[in-house]
């Protein structure tokens, strides 16, 4: 009933395991401000997922308290959504253990992140690196979220995430919202700019752009990005992986189409195409720059919104926690 008479629901997050890239900023952030007026949404900090590999604890603090102010800046408004820091609210990590003992070890073995990083971090693949998607899960579950919005990269753990909720709810009836992922039709998945065919990630930097990177930076980035040996600007995923992934990001900057944009470069050559794609994506990022920057001087104001947001969470989250509890066979506290 209750699921009836309420707006429908988002959870998303990000971990603050590196700054915030162009490639988050396409793939999620700018679907959760358009999603915020539709949706009751919780936008959410995951510095729980972040020490799945090992973080500089200051590093960690630093970054968490630039997320939310780069949060804010990029539009999404504290009295609309629930904007909170994932440890300040332990019910995940509640729920995220009982959902463990739901999920089979097969399941998280097959997990392409998994995999990936612990290729990646051969000397501490951690069982929190394994169990990483359930967690993942338990932040979904516990607001009955109907939409994930996310990159093609999360698509994987929203659908195991939707096979452990399918399989609690068979065993103690309906318990969870089954969600879905909103993967945006053009934008999912930005490349590193230094290699068109790895994801940009915040670990590369010299592939990567940061939201807060200075525009001559941005510009030089860009200049540099790698492209093939043609000259001509035509998206070609199989073939000219450098310049269709620079097409998506004029695309998905400007608003316009891939046939607009490549009519406007028809006959130009990459070096006119380069850094006009490094100027819209400057100018995309340079109110978010300003206004991050002036709300990183205004502490309190950052700590009264994620205070107030995870009190907000807390209370949703109980409701789901202590449901599960029961059903379980937990004694109430
Ligand atoms: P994370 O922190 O790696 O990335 C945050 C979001 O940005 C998207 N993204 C990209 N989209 C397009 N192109 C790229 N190059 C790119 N890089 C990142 C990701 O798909 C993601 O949407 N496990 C999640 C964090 C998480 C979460 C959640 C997400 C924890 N709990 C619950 C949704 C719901 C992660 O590692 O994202």
């Amino acid at each position: 009933m209750e699921n009836q008479a309420r707006k429908k629901r988002i959870f998303s997050g990000i971990q603050p395991s590196g700054d915030l890239t162009l490639g988050s900023y396409m793939g999620a952030i700018k679907n959760w401000v358009a999603l915020q007026d539709e949706y009751e949404c919780l936008y959410c900090i995951v510095d729980m997922h972040a020490i799945t590999v090992r973080q500089n604890p200051a590093d960690l603090r630093r970054r968490a308290l630039e997320q939310l102010a780069q949060y804010l800046a990029c539009g999404l408004d504290p009295q609309k959504n629930v904007l909170f820091i994932q440890s300040h609210v332990p019910q995940h990590a509640e729920l995220g253990w009982i959902l463990g003992c739901y999920t089979q070890f097969g399941e998280l073995s097959r997990m392409t992140q998994f995999k990936d990083k612990s290729a990646k971090h051969k000397d501490n693949i951690t069982a929190g690196l394994f169990t990483y998607p359930v967690l993942m899960a338990a932040d979904i579950l516990l607001y009955q979220a109907d939409l994930v919005p996310v990159g093609a990269d999360q698509k994987q753990h929203v659908e195991l995430c939707r096979d452990i909720a399918q399989r609690f709810n068979g065993l103690y009836s309906d318990t969870f919202t089954l969600p879905e992922p909103f993967i945006p039709k053009m934008g999912a998945r930005i490349m590193s700019l230094g290699n068109p065919e790895s994801k940009m990630s915040k670990s590369d930097p010299d592939g990567c752009i940061y939201l807060m990177d200075k525009p001559e930076d941005v510009m030089r980035k860009f200049k540099r990005a790698v492209t093939d040996s043609e000259t001509s600007v035509k998206f070609d995923k199989e073939n000219k992986p450098g310049i269709s992934n620079l097409l998506t990001i004029y695309c998905t900057a400007t608003g316009k189409t891939l046939e607009e944009a490549e009519a406007e470069f028809a006959g130009q050559g990459y070096g006119v195409f380069k850094p006009a794609v490094g100027e819209a994506v400057v100018e995309l990022m340079r109110p978010v720059r300003e206004e991050a920057t002036r709300l990183l001087a205004d502490k309190a104001y950052l700590e009264s919104v994620y205070r107030e947001g995870a009190q907000r969470a807390q209370y949703l989250a109980n409701k789901t926690l202590s449901k599960v509890q029961r059903k379980i066979g937990f004694i109430a506290r």
